[in-house]
């Protein structure tokens, strides 16, 4: 069975409380609930992790190696100035989807650099909390495609 780590990065912790009217009001363990409930639909083991600490999160994708096929990363704002998250990604080389609850690109134009997207297999914006749903199943494309190569 494949795994996913599914990483939250700073503040969003707070989700439910922190900015509704961006973020919505579905909290971060309801998040974690239901990727673990859609991963395991999909047939994938769902590991969810959260820190505020940007060398944190490095350790989580270093960590990830050999125990995690993927990654799903919400890296916060860490996501527009981390080169070092950048560096850690591409150090791993395991497959990754850079999820934002918002549209980033529809929002003040510091958000509209991302340091994980050249990293990433690809981004998902704007869809508020049903972007990690979107995450796992890009995920489960990907390894099903890989599978049949
Ligand atoms: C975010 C977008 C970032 O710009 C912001 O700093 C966040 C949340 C999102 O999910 O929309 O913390 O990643």
């Amino acid at each position: 069975m494949n795994s996913v780590l599914v990483l939250n990065g700073p503040n969003l912790n707070l989700l439910g409380t922190r900015q509704p009217e961006v973020y919505g009001s579905t909290t971060l363990a309801m998040v974690e609930q239901s990727c673990a409930a859609h991963g395991a639909a999909l047939g994938l083991d769902v590991l969810c992790l959260q820190s505020n600490h940007e060398g944190a999160l490095i350790d989580a994708i270093h960590q990830a190696k050999g125990v995690h096929q993927g990654i799903i990363l919400n890296a916060g704002a860490y996501t527009h100035t981390s080169v070092a998250l950048m560096d850690a990604i591409a150090s791993v080389e395991l497959p990754l989807v850079e999820v934002h609850l918002s549209n980033i690109h529809a929002r003040e134009p510091f958000r509209h650099k991302s340091y994980i997207a050249p990293v990433a297999l690809g981004q998902i914006c704007g869809f508020g909390a049903h972007g990690y749903i979107l995450a796992l199943e890009a995920l489960r494309k990907h390894f099903d495609e890989g599978k049949a190569k």
